[in-house]
């Protein structure tokens, strides 16, 4: 298939996936085309603000659409698998929000299916486009870190009221914050995983997903490596501030995350005087790294789409400023007719490590390897 020049995109969900329209007009190499969700009212508000002459309610019909050349998806949970292997199948390129799918048998259909229409897919995972994920990434990279002996990620939240499809889901069902950022920054990919669950939600939370855990806590090998990772997930019934943190353990540096929002991240540097071991570090954003037109979009709260379309958003914070980059990447690996990262199979290596998980948290904390087909 020859590369494309301009990629002409459209942009599905349009609650957090509305943080993209600005960012993909302004891109140099993409043509935002079309917008779709549901319900009408607020598709229109959202096309007349942004002047997006083409709005869709059917996604259906969306992906008839010849000019459109990519589909960045950002719908509920339940709905990503589907609509991934429906764009795949109408020949689009693919970018859809975490997880992948919620069963190993969506993951490895979408990645046997990349195989055989050749199309591309990335999973827009934030944290690995994150401006601290990127800063420990490149002390990593420098040497400063020294030796890698031990990596740690939490996310917890409170998701009491948030829509329907999320009351119970299992914690690692939605463990790619912590994954990704794990094996990202080694390059790895996991090979076995094993997980606790801990604690129990009330009884009319467990119905759905037939999930009881309140927090469940995971172990990760990394193929190919001496390296384990852990993760901790909770998302009801649990008291915490929002988190999404990492840690990541050298031989001459570790990063830590802070313990409180807007508490500065800590540095520790081995062989110095106690005291002087933490030092509090502020991250810089990694804007440089994009085309000057989209560099703004790293900022927070550069866009207020709420003022703009009076419809009420929820998110807002651009996720450590990683917007900007994620359709970048998706944009210029198409440009490049290279695969986006994280592509397919790893993307299908992160969601399966959650799915994996949970199973074994289920199981009494059995080890559990991850499917073939998520490994180079
Ligand atoms: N950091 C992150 O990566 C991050 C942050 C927030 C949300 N998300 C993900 O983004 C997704 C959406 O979250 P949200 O909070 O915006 O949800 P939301 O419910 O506010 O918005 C969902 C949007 O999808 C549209 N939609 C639903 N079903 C559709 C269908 N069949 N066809 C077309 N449009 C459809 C709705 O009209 C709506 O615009 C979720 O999967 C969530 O996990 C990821």
């Amino acid at each position: 298939m020859p590369s494309l020049k301009t990629v002409n995109i459209a942009l599905v969900g349009l609650g957090f996936g509305a943080e993209f329209i600005p960012i993909y007009q302004a891109h140099p190499q993409a043509r935002l085309v079309a917008v779709c969700q549901r319900d009408p009212r607020k598709l229109a508000a959202i096309q007349q603000a942004f002047g997006i002459a083409r709005g869709y309610t059917d996604y259906a019909e969306l992906l008839r659409d010849p000019e459109i050349d990519a589909v960045h998806i950002n719908t509920p949970i339940p709905e990503h698998a589907q609509q991934t292997l429906a764009a795949l199948r109408a020949g689009k390129h693919v970018a859809c929000t975490v997880p992948m799918a919620t069963s190993i048998a969506d993951c490895r259909r979408i990645v046997e299916l990349t195989r055989k229409t050749g199309r591309r897919y990335m999973m827009m995972e934030t944290v690995v486009y994150a401006r601290e994920f990127l800063y420990v990434k490149e002390l990593y990279q420098r040497g400063e870190l020294g030796k890698l002996q031990f990596l740690q990620a939490s996310h917890q939240q409170d998701m009491d009221g948030w829509p329907n499809y999320w009351p119970g889901l299992p914690p690692m069902w939605y463990a790619t914050h912590c994954v990704g950022p794990m094996l990202a920054l080694t390059d790895a990919f996991a090979e076995y995983v094993s997980c606790f669950g801990s604690g129990t939600i009330r009884p009319e939370l467990v119905s759905r997903y037939g999930s009881p855990f309140a927090v469940e806590t995971a172990h990760l090998k990394l193929r190919g490596t001496d390296l384990s990772a852990r993760i901790i997930r909770s998302l009801f019934d649990t008291a915490r501030q929002y988190r999404e943190s990492i840690d990541v353990y050298g031989s001459k540096r570790s990063f830590e995350w802070s313990l409180v929002e807007h508490e500065p991240h800590i540095l520790h540097t081995a062989k110095r005087p106690e005291a002087k071991i933490p030092r509090p570090v502020r991250v810089r954003d990694y804007a440089h790294r994009l085309p000057a037109p989209v560099r703004k979009f790293t900022k927070k709260g550069v866009y207020d789409l709420g003022k703009k379309t009076h419809l009420s958003f929820t998110q807002g914070s651009g996720h450590g400023g990683s917007h900007p980059h994620l359709a970048h990447e998706f944009i210029s690996a198409l440009v490049a007719d290279r695969e986006p990262y994280p592509n397919a199979v790893r993307s299908a290596n992160w969601t399966c490590v959650g799915l994996c998980a949970h199973a074994s948290a289920m199981a009494g904390g059995k080890l559990v390897s991850l499917p073939a087909f998520s490994l180079p």
